[in-house]
């Protein structure tokens, strides 16, 4: 994560923070507080804790908040306070919400959200500013890495198009020759649909039908008769939490399971596979995590998750883990001094993840993960790797200038 900062106190910052480690910011002072009066770091977290994506938000949470705890529980020196906000799962409010984070709150950084909606929602509040620093360590929205993207906009999670296109080509290398799609009619669905669909098209495959269900509905009968009534070689489709609960429990249901494979983001099958029981056995999917790893850094992070919470960690706590991880990398390099924007965005553009449970990552140019997608079949309740899918990539990021 090191590289060639440009003022003295910069190069006072980063040794500081190489020598002694995280805990050495803490000797540098912001210079509007008194010493012995730093206030702490002010973060604003905008996810929803109710409705279909309820689990999601409290693994960010969660994990977010252990990765810190295990360095100590200080940011740069600095105390913490969270300021937890339920972004409820349409956009209508996102704005309103973020405004109050912002100039109510004050916080020093946003970290948020989930929904793709919601983020292009804040992101007419958080965009124009220069500051707070915005992690979202979750919502794909390709747009806000592309043509949306800006210095302090960052990505600890994945764009829409990552894992969509890794599990497009899985379905076509599975000798598939038609599908038809069946998703939530909102920008995760429709960014990642559009990903399969041109990989598993470009390797032959075709798209003969799609099927968009309203967000955050989750009556399918209509559908799957209709899927049944095409009779497609395979359902390509993206659902979540507690959709992706109950499409997959739904889909078997419907005796569709051992006639026409579903496929799709991991997204369909992660956190999910307790309650979908054995309706999610054997389901293949692409994403950026599974939990077979295996690795030093991974089995690490799964036994403190789960001595944290009781439960099973999942790709959602990962990415908030990761928060965590860029949250102190920063902070430590700039001394705890929230307002040094240009040193933080230095020090977050040019991270690598060497310590995530998901494998190493590096930030892009765009500011979204570098990461491995792996291959993951549902045995036993649990997402096993059973190959890879594709090694480090990186979103286009099309139409990405930062200024
Ligand atoms: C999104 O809206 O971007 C989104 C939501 C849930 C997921 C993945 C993406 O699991």
């Amino acid at each position: 994560m090191k590289k060639k900062l440009k003022t003295s106190r910069r190069r006072f910052v980063a040794a500081a923070a190489a020598t002694t480690g995280l805990a050495a910011a803490a000797t540098f002072v912001p210079a509007r507080f008194a010493i012995g009066a730093r206030a702490p770091v002010k973060i604003g977290v905008l996810l929803p804790f109710g409705g279909v994506y309820a689990m999601l938000g409290n693994s960010i949470t969660d994990a977010m908040k252990l990765r810190i705890e295990l360095a100590g529980g200080k940011l740069g020196g600095r105390d913490i306070e969270y300021v937890i906000v339920d972004s409820e799962w349409t956009p209508a409010k996102a704005p309103l919400k973020a405004k109050k984070l912002v100039s109510k709150d004050r916080v020093d950084f946003v970290v948020g959200p989930v929904h793709s909606g919601i983020a292009m929602a804040m992101s007419t509040v958080l965009r124009p500013r220069k500051l707070p620093i915005w992690i979202i360590p979750n919502a794909g929205n390709n747009k806000l890495t592309r043509e949306l993207c800006a210095p302090h906009i960052f990505r600890t999670s994945f764009t829409n198009w990552q894992s969509a296109h890794v599990a497009g080509q899985l379905m076509a290398n599975e000798g598939i020759k038609t599908a038809v799609t069946c998703t939530w009619k909102y920008a995760a669905g429709t960014q990642m649909m559009e990903a399969g669909k041109a990989s598993f098209e470009k390797a032959g495959g075709k798209v003969i039908k799609e099927l968009w269900v309203p967000f955050p509905d989750v009556e399918f009968q209509a559908y799957l008769s209709e899927i049944a009534a095409l009779k497609p070689d395979a359902v390509f489709s993206f659902y979540s939490g507690g959709g992706a609960v109950k499409f997959v429990k739904d889909y078997a249901a419907a005796g569709l399971k051992d006639k026409i494979p579903l496929y799709g983001p991991g997204f369909l099958t992660e956190g999910a596979t307790k309650a979908q029981g054995d309706a999610a056995e054997g389901i293949k999917t692409a994403l950026h995590y599974a939990d077979n790893l295996d690795t030093k850094e991974d089995n690490r992070f799964r036994a403190a998750y789960k001595k944290a919470t009781g439960k099973d960690p999942n790709v959602f706590s990962v990415q908030g883990y990761d928060t965590g991880s860029l949250l102190l990398q920063a902070m430590a390099a700039v001394g705890g001094d929230a307002g040094a924007r240009e040193e933080i965005i230095d020090v977050m553009e040019t991270a690598t993840f060497y310590d995530s449970p998901r494998g190493v990552w590096k930030m892009s140019k765009a500011h979204n993960p570098i990461q491995d997608i792996y291959i993951r079949r549902v045995e036993e309740g649990r997402q096993i790797k059973i190959g890879m899918g594709a090694e480090q990539l990186e979103d286009p990021a099309t139409g990405c200038k930062m200024s």
